[in-house]
């Protein structure tokens, strides 16, 4: 019998701002997921990151099963339900649609999940970013899976000779999913044309090309495409499956400790450096920085061990205080240039009305001479 990892998130509404959830909230959905998901789920984990709760689930029910979405779904409604009690910012505000229809995809939600037969020994590890964007894990996901210099793995270990494929999504085109598989390691540069452009080609899933088994999923909505107007970054979650015939686990964090620059943060249009962060804190600074946290399991006949909170190591403190230098420093120059986001990413409608009327002021001066 296959097992399936299933983590579902979603902002509902936070307090002081966007900063995280209120305990109350985090309680009823804890405690919604346990009283209904007996006989469904077989272990489950609640955690925030900013203000976004991540459940995990571990079943046996498959991908996109409806009923394993449901329970997702109806926990945050009932969470949604104490955050407009206790007035918290933004209460239900990834909850786009008001009824469920089998699945959470296109409601808001973020989901990632991957359905799998368990190893003898099965660790993974459950990713939860905030105040960014699912092509803020393209970088750590390409230098972990196709570059030795992170994975030395790719050249030591016969297990992982042959390479990854990588499944790329375009999140601009909203008619379907339109998605390309391509090869590390004969495609790198393929690859690295479209992993650059963050906002637009976002890794998906990741495979092995020795066993054919799927080791990365990658929560890839885009909230801005299911509202049809800015309702706040997507805030990615991604399980990645770790060790043996795929990357270590120390392989996986490796790129993390670039810090690299993602887009969010603020409005979600700023570039700051990508902060590793313990599981449970809230954002802090300028509506951020982008966090991301890391949690490490092993499942074994569905059922979680308890889990590692890998960036609370000391380690992670000397790269917490890099990120924080980079982000003052792109900071400084504000609104201008790269600090800020592109005009295609600045989802704020302002900037448009703003931008339209100074068009009508233009006017195209005459070759000199031509004039008077
Ligand atoms: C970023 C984010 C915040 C808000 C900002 C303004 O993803 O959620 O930076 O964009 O606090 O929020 P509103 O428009 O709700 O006042
Ligand atoms: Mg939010
Ligand atoms: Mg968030």
């Amino acid at each position: 019998m296959k097992t399936t990892l299933t983590v579902i998130k979603a902002d509902i509404g936070a307090v002081g701002g966007h900063l995280k959830p209120s305990e109350a909230v985090l309680n009823r959905v804890k405690e919604y997921v346990n009283l209904e998901g007996g006989g469904l789920v077989i272990d489950s984990y609640v955690s925030y990151t900013g203000d976004d709760i991540a459940i995990l689930m571990s079943h046996q029910k498959g991908v996109g099963d409806s009923d394993i979405h449901r329970l997702a779904w109806e926990a945050f409604r009932e969470g949604t339900e104490i955050a407009k009690e206790e007035g918290l910012y933004g209460a239900g505000q990834d909850l786009l649609k008001d009824s469920f229809a089998g699945n959470v995809r296109g409601l808001g939600p973020a989901v990632a999940e991957i359905e799998f037969e368990e190893r003898p020994n099965e660790p993974f590890l459950l990713f939860a970013a905030d105040k960014t964007e699912p092509g803020a894990y393209n970088l750590p996901l390409y230098l972990a899976f196709a570059d030795p210099m992170h994975c030395p793995g790719l050249m030591l270990s016969p297990s992982m000779a042959q390479g990854f494929t990588f499944t790329i999504l375009d999140v601009s085109y909203t008619e379907g999913d339109r998605v390309i598989e391509l090869n590390a390691p004969e495609d790198l540069y393929d690859l690295a044309a479209l992993l650059r452009d963050t906002h637009r080609f976002v890794i998906k899933s990741i495979r092995s090309r020795t066993t054919g088994e799927e080791c990365v999923a990658v929560s890839t909505t885009r909230l801005h495409n299911i509202a049809g107007k800015y309702v706040g970054k997507d805030d990615p979650v991604m399980i990645v499956r770790v060790q043996s015939q795929f990357p270590a686990t120390g392989e996986v964090l490796s790129p993390f400790a670039i810090a690299p620059y993602v887009s969010g943060d603020c409005r979600g249009s700023h570039n700051v450096a990508f902060m590793p962060t313990k599981v449970n804190e809230p954002v802090a600074w300028f509506d951020g920085p982008a966090l991301v946290s890391c949690l490490a399991f092993c499942v074994h006949n569905g059922r979680l061990t308890e889990p590692v909170d890998v960036f609370a190591h000391s380690f992670w403190d000397v790269i917490r205080e890099k990120a924080t230098q980079k982000t003052l420093e792109i900071r400084r120059q504000g609104f201008v240039g790269p600090a800020m986001v592109g005009f295609e990413e600045l989802e704020y409608g302002g900037i448009t009305e703003r931008l339209a009327r100074l068009d009508e002021k233009f006017r195209v001066l005459q070759p000199s001479g031509s004039e008077g």
